[in-house]
């Protein structure tokens, strides 16, 4: 099996050396805090091996927060979302099956799949078109041989959702055909209104993976999860974790755990930054000539792109951006989209970073115009 590195990996801000990035706009997730600010005492901690699942009050702490009547044992805890993506990709799909995954999209969505040598059908995203997602598009993919349909919401380049309709109208096809519902809920609590359901509780053929890596601050841990109500699919998830790596990390898993039970603190003063955050970048773009966007509904980034008609030197923009600026963006080939495209994440940077990561998109797009 051949895994070929991610760009979006490669070049990421902890690749490239934090100190490089003055202006470091590339993150998806909030500020990442200090173990200090959660003021946890582990020092009686027993550094054993844990429950292969994850430690119970974990995973009850996680089932509790989902809600919809899941239960400690209907969560898998992970190595972070990724390896939850990995976990279930690994598990369901052989070189003989179809799958349909949603484009673009976090790379590991698609790159797992590739790496097994499944054949894929894409459903292009298209800004002309809000970034929607079409349903039908995915229904008139469907064949016998498809076992597995990959979405995301809040979804991560765009920060657009998907809306219950479509929530529904995807469950719908699963539980039709042979096709298992994996849904990415990584940036579920970003979401800007109420959260959609999520995806493990409406169905048995649904599988919902989430993490503590964005909304919480905390992607340095790395703990993630699995929700599916079917306990032999969540056995054979099981079994593959254990022969990735046995269990989590007690440390992880205990940190974790606290970090749950101060959740309803943490979002009251998250979300007023967040949205502060997110005013400010839907002013800078109103006044932004050279720019379109479509305007998010939840998570901490955008993905607007470059006008057509503005004359803007595309791989100018980004040598003025990166060298003259110290200025960093998610280009459109993290995604498989053309650079004229790039994610902005605005939840990360302090105020100051952020205006100044702003006017120096700015700078640089008037700097490259031809
Ligand atoms: C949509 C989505 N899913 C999963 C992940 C993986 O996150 P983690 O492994 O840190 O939980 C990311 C990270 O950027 C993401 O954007």
């Amino acid at each position: 099996m051949h895994f070929p590195r991610m760009p979006i990996e490669a070049e990421s801000p902890e690749q490239l050396g934090y100190e490089r990035l003055r202006f470091n706009l590339t993150e998806s997730s909030v500020r990442d805090r200090t173990l200090g600010e959660l003021g946890l005492d582990l020092n009686a901690l027993t550094l054993c091996y844990t429950d292969h699942l994850g430690a119970p009050e974990l995973r009850a702490l996680i089932a509790a927060r989902a809600g919809g009547g899941l239960v400690a044992d209907d969560i898998l805890v992970t190595a972070g979302a990724s390896a939850a993506l990995f976990i279930v990709a690994l598990t369901l799909l052989d070189k003989a099956d179809h799958m349909i995954v949603e484009r673009p999209n976090y790379a590991t969505n698609i790159e797992t799949p590739k790496a097994l040598g499944c054949d894929i059908d894409y459903v292009d995203l298209d800004f002309d078109k809000g970034f929607a997602l079409d349903v039908d598009d995915i229904a008139r993919r469907l064949r016998p041989t498809t076992r597995l349909i990959s979405l995301t919401t809040p979804h991560n380049p765009t920060g657009v959702s998907m809306t219950a309709d479509h929530l529904a109208g995807a469950v719908t096809l699963c539980e039709r055909s042979g096709a298992r519902l994996l849904i990415d809920e990584t940036y579920r609590d970003m979401s800007f209104g109420v959260p959609l359901p999520v995806a493990a509780t409406l169905s048995e053929r649904a599988i919902s993976v989430c993490s503590l890596s964005k909304s919480y601050g905390i992607p340095g841990i790395r703990i993630g999860w699995i929700a599916c109500r079917d306990k032999d699919l969540m056995n054979r998830f099981l079994c593959a974790k254990e022969q990735i790596g046995i269990c989590g990390s007690v440390v992880d898993e205990a940190i974790a755990a606290h970090a749950l039970r101060g959740a309803d603190d943490w979002f009251t003063g998250n979300g007023t930054r967040l949205a502060g955050a997110f005013g400010v970048v839907e002013h800078w773009i109103a006044g932004e000539g050279a720019l379109e966007w479509v305007r998010p509904d939840g998570g901490g980034v955008c993905f607007p792109r470059i006008r057509a008609d503005a004359r803007v030197d595309v791989a100018a923009f980004y040598r003025a951006l990166n060298d003259d600026h110290g200025a960093w963006v998610g280009p459109g080939h993290w995604f498989e989209q053309p650079d004229r495209y790039f994610r902005i994440g605005y939840g990360w940077p302090t105020p100051e970073e952020l205006a100044g990561g702003l006017a120096a998109i700015s700078a640089a797009m008037k700097s490259a115009r031809r």
